[in-house]
């Protein structure tokens, strides 16, 4: 099943159940919210978990497109990505948390095909003022899956509103027959989160009953494809074809560089085509922070012919092909114009170039050693503006 075939099963299976379609939206939350990116599927329902009605009614599904840059050191493994769509159903005081587990069952082993037996459970164990879910522990062992307790399986989308306890779907993708469990074998790989929304935290830090319960839950497609595809990481799915078929023969990157220039390209593709422009604060630095480092796994993890950038021969972002930018944007359902992403790329790749060049002829006049302290790191950084990962990788060149 390809990513869009996988889309439609999911939506469909819910829509069969009574959910109602929701259009994706922005990555850009409503003004006045705290946080800077979408970050969950849940995340421009939050009135309707809080206890607002929705006008489509009381279960919903749909595909949203998320942010995240807790994970950003993180690209180039497997499974972790900046921008990625995530599969949401909910229950808006509806069905609960029990029938939303038997459902996800169901959907992912009787219509993607997923093997049971190398599915495993986590379940919150209670933590201070909330005891351990029971009832999702009971659904897992009458679903014959293996069950972790953990007191950190509780989810909320900040330090305010809606949250409470999840219950968590791993698969798992090692070679050979599952073996420890989802907290201590990252080979286990977390797919499913249900979270059953109880609570409403306040801004004293307390928590009080939501007016109604509300299951949310999201699975990344991403990781699905892997797992469904029985590949080795996200980036051998359908879904990043179109990059690691276009990548390689432009810059001959490592394999590394390869992953972390698709991620964060992509996600920034994403990113300008939702409005978004380079900035020094809030979601342009997220973005600046994107390209400076699809930039430096390019001029330091690809063989060209000018290594460390702005030379006559050096490479380029300019060289993105239209197609695979228009393909990007489609595939979230927005119109990227190739020539005004290549316009900020570029814009941002010569500002970069110069700040390179500032950081090199500073460290071979200041520290020809190369050797330099947590002290110079912040001194570079305050006077001379080089932000501690360029200064690194320019004492330190790694190739990936
Ligand atoms: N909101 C939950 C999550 O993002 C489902 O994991």
């Amino acid at each position: 099943m390809d990513a869009t075939e996988t889309i439609s099963t999911f939506t469909d299976f819910f829509v069969s159940r009574g959910h109602r379609l929701l259009a994706g939206r922005t990555l850009l939350p409503q003004p006045g919210d705290p946080v800077l990116f979408t970050s969950a599927g849940m995340h421009p329902l939050t009135p309707f978990l809080a206890g607002a009605p929705h006008p489509l009614g009381r279960r919903l599904t749909g595909v949203q497109r998320c942010l995240r840059t807790t994970d950003l050191e993180e690209v180039g493994d497997q499974s972790h990505l900046t921008v990625f769509q995530m599969l949401g159903s909910w229950s808006l005081g509806d069905y609960d948390g029990p029938q939303s587990l038997r459902w996800g069952m169901e959907l992912i082993c009787d219509h993607f095909g997923l093997n049971p037996e190398l599915l495993h459970a986590t379940v919150f164990d209670g933590n201070g003022p909330v005891g351990p879910d029971a009832e999702a522990l009971q659904t897992w062992e009458d679903l014959g899956l293996p069950v972790e307790l953990l007191k950190d399986n509780w989810w909320s989308n900040g330090p305010t509103g809606p949250c409470g306890p999840d219950s968590e779907i791993f698969a798992w993708t090692g070679d050979g027959p599952p073996s420890g469990r989802p907290s201590t074998d990252p080979r286990w790989v977390e797919l499913w989160n249900h979270v059953t929304m109880r609570y409403l935290r306040e801004p004293d830090g307390s928590l009080s009953p939501l007016p109604r319960p509300v299951v949310d839950t999201g699975m990344g497609l991403e990781r699905l494809l892997m797992v469904a595809q029985q590949v080795g990481s996200v980036f051998e799915t359908d879904l990043f074809a179109p990059w690691i078929a276009v990548l390689p023969g432009l810059w001959q990157p490592g394999e590394r560089s390869l992953r972390i220039l698709t991620d964060h390209l992509r996600s920034s593709v994403v990113v300008i085509a939702d409005g978004v422009r380079p900035s020094s604060t809030g979601r342009g630095y997220v973005l600046r922070r994107l390209v400076r480092r699809s930039l430096t796994a390019l001029w330091s993890g690809c063989d060209g012919p000018a290594g460390w950038g702005g030379g006559e021969d050096s490479l380029t972002l300019g060289d993105l092909p239209s197609d695979l930018i228009a393909d990007t944007g489609e595939r979230f359902g927005l119109a990227a114009d190739p020539a005004v992403v290549r316009g900020v790329l570029l814009s941002e790749e010569r500002k970069f170039a110069g700040l390179v060049r500032r950081g090199r002829s500073v460290l071979a006049r200041l520290y020809p050693s190369g050797r330099l302290t947590e002290d110079d790191y912040e001194f570079l950084r305050d006077t001379h503006g080089l932000p501690r990962e360029l200064v690194a990788e320019l004492a330190n060149p790694q190739r990936s």
